[in-house]
């Protein structure tokens, strides 16, 4: 594997604020990025999403640490380089950032005259693009004309037009409704897998990053708190800010006041298990309940399927001899976690 994007302990302190002692933006962060992966970067507002991601087309500087794209030191680079390096790293904004007085076709055709297409070339471009996004009848309409999805459709043409080899998404699908958020996802993924784009994505929404990416560092007040494979951060959150944001999203793990609740109303054994494709792959629920002989009811849960993986969380009451029900515990413990309550 080819490392794209490292960070080697980066911190920002913003210059100009009062009080000198105030907390950086990123404290000592290290972050290595593969060629071709789709990397998400999530954490609520105020996390240091964007000064992470601006720091890798060197539109930040780090106070301490170092940034390498490729192998090259960001900070090392002279002005022309750094022109070129904003060429093999494209961007997409949440406000989309369109030139307003420009066509559609101009505002993806821009950056490629800026760095001296010939015009041939740049109409059989963006022409192409157009059809890749799905905007092929729109090449002379006006950003106002568009919707937000369309707007942002445009945006990632531009971002891809010179072919880079980055892709650096900032909440871009945060000013959209869900269904076309869905169809921005789709939009990334195929750049992803048509051209190769290494991407990394920035928003604070746990969805768009189970949708979207591979692998996945959370932020919290500078600090990255957790690292790791989406479907083990979305299975076992190990820190309470990953817990948070991945808790709102799924709404399966259940509360004390819900767990009192249910003990009234269900009497037999009661456990909560993660769902993930071990559990899945062979009937394990029912063939460890026909072995030992026990009977259970899902009394709360729920199963999705994540970039084709499934993970969830059920809660079962059981039904059996106590000692059957230890062995189906202990041999389905062996499986996935068990949190008996
Ligand atoms: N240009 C700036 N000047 C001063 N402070 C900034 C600037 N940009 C961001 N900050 C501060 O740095 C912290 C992280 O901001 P940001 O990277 O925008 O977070 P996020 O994208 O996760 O919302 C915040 O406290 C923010 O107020
Ligand atoms: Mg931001």
């Amino acid at each position: 594997m080819t490392e794209r994007i490292r960070l080697t302990g980066v911190s920002k302190q913003y210059p100009g604020k009062k009080d000198a002692a105030s907390a950086p933006a990123l404290d000592n962060i290290d972050l290595s990025i593969q060629a071709g992966e789709i990397y998400g970067l999530i954490g609520r507002s105020g996390a240091g999403k964007s000064t992470l991601l601006r720091m890798i087309n060197g539109l930040e500087a780090p106070t301490r640490g170092e940034v390498h794209v490729d192998g090259v030191d960001v900070q090392k680079l002279s002005q022309a380089e750094l022109r070129t390096l904003r060429h093999s790293v494209g961007m997409v904004f949440q406000q989309f950032s369109l030139w307003n007085s420009r066509t559609v076709f101009g505002n993806i055709a821009t950056p490629l005259k800026i760095a001296g297409w010939k015009e041939a070339d740049i109409a059989r471009r963006v022409g192409d693009l157009l059809d890749f996004v799905g905007l092929g009848g729109k090449a002379f309409a006006r950003p106002r004309q568009l919707s937000g999805g369309q707007k942002q459709r445009v945006g990632i043409a531009r971002a891809i037009a010179s072919r880079p080899s980055i892709l650096l998404s900032d909440e871009a699908t945060s000013a959209l409704d869900p269904q076309t958020t869905t169809e921005i996802v789709d939009l990334l993924r195929s750049v992803n897998r048509e051209f190769g784009i290494t991407i990394v994505v920035v928003t604070h929404e746990m969805d768009v990053i189970s949708q979207l990416a591979d692998r996945v560092s959370i932020l919290s007040d500078g600090h990255i708190v957790e690292s790791g494979d989406i479907h083990q951060i979305l299975a076992r959150p190990a820190h309470p800010v990953t817990a948070g944001l991945v808790g709102s999203y799924t709404r399966t793990s259940l509360t004390e006041t819900e767990r009192s609740a249910l003990r009234e109303r269900f009497h037999g054994r009661r456990i909560s298990i993660v769902v993930d494709d071990a559990l899945v792959d062979g009937p394990v629920l029912s063939r460890l309940a026909r072995e030992h002989a026990v009977d259970f009811s899902i009394i709360q849960g729920g199963v999705a399927r994540v970039k084709d993986q499934p993970y969830g969380q059920l809660s079962l009451a059981l039904y059996g001899d106590d000692p059957a029900i230890d062995r189906f515990v202990s041999e389905l413990a062996s499986q996935t976690e068990v949190i008996s309550w």
